[in-house]
């Protein structure tokens, strides 16, 4: 795949502008999505342009090409509170005193997660689920790191947000990749199915030895809307990934409803969450 002829590899203002948009699209039930942030035209063009590249790019090929690149797990060692803090340097082209820093929104999702009296290994699903990102500061475009995540090798769900920008992506004039089934069998099960290349696959393989399966299944399908929102892959899935999908769904409003303006405070907070980590995922982790 060709770098050069990519026109505006990161149209968004920032990675959160993405999380934004998904709140508009499952806007929180009984709350108008007003209240979240009104977006002008530039900012839904800044979107779709997103969209545009994300769906015309991540193919099968490209996928299996990331792997390789990133799942030696070769990039850097650190811990988990030294990749917060690097993450955090992708604060903000926008408004730093309104928009949240990464930090905040991950210490924001563990704390209603913690507020609600769940485990502590969700706790930390909460505080590490987006450090993924960090695939940002290793040079990759923004949309290869978020936006919704989906099979490839099989055909793409027109419940996709924006799938006619698939109509681009060589994968769907491609006879083996766009039957519904594809290169899988009904039912395989989401383990033998390739996602799409972005932060939630990225930080699994990270963390996948060392956390619960169910905290594993949140991190690596929490940006996968049109499985656990949509349940438009229903053939793919075996019966554990259903059960397994409970805890998508449980995590899900965490994730996108918990941002607040009103601020963590990241210092008072750091010995609790430092304890934390170290519980599960002490040392240094490869990336
Ligand atoms: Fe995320
Ligand atoms: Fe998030």
């Amino acid at each position: 795949m060709s770098h050069l002829h990519q026109p505006q590899p990161n149209p968004l203002e920032d990675l959160d502008q993405w999380e934004a948009d998904v709140v508009e699209r499952y806007p929180e039930p009984g709350k108008p999505s007003e209240e979240f942030r009104n977006y002008g035209e530039d900012t839904r063009a800044g979107v779709k342009e997103f969209y545009r590249l994300n769906h015309r790019y991540q193919t099968l090929d490209f996928v299996r090409q990331k792997q390789a690149q990133f799942l030696p797990l070769r990039q850097s060692q650190m811990t988990v509170w030294e990749a917060m803090e690097f993450l955090n340097q992708l604060v903000d082209d926008s408004d730093p005193d309104t928009d949240l820093s990464q930090i905040e929104h991950l210490m924001q999702t563990a704390e209603a997660i913690r507020a609600d009296g769940h485990p502590r290994w969700m706790i930390l699903t909460g505080l590490i689920h987006d450090l993924g990102k960090v695939l940002c500061l290793f040079g990759e475009p923004q949309w290869a790191v978020v936006g919704d995540t989906f099979p490839v090798g099989c055909r793409f769900s027109d419940r996709i947000v924006l799938a006619e920008y698939f109509d681009d992506n060589p994968d769907q004039a491609d006879a083996r990749y766009n039957t519904p089934l594809g290169i899988y069998q009904p039912q395989i099960g989401l383990s033998q199915v390739s996602m799409s290349w972005g932060h939630d696959e990225y930080l699994y393989q990270v963390v996948k030895d060392r956390m619960p399966e169910e905290a594993l299944y949140m991190i690596r399908y929490h940006s996968f809307y049109a499985g656990h929102r949509e349940s438009a892959y229903d053939h793919l899935m075996n019966d554990h990934d259903q059960q397994m999908f409970h805890w998508v769904r449980l995590f899900n409003p965490y994730d996108l409803y918990t941002k607040s303006d009103q601020r963590p405070d990241v210092q008072q907070l750091r010995p609790y969450y430092e304890e934390l980590i170290n519980e599960f995922l002490p040392g240094k982790l490869n990336w």
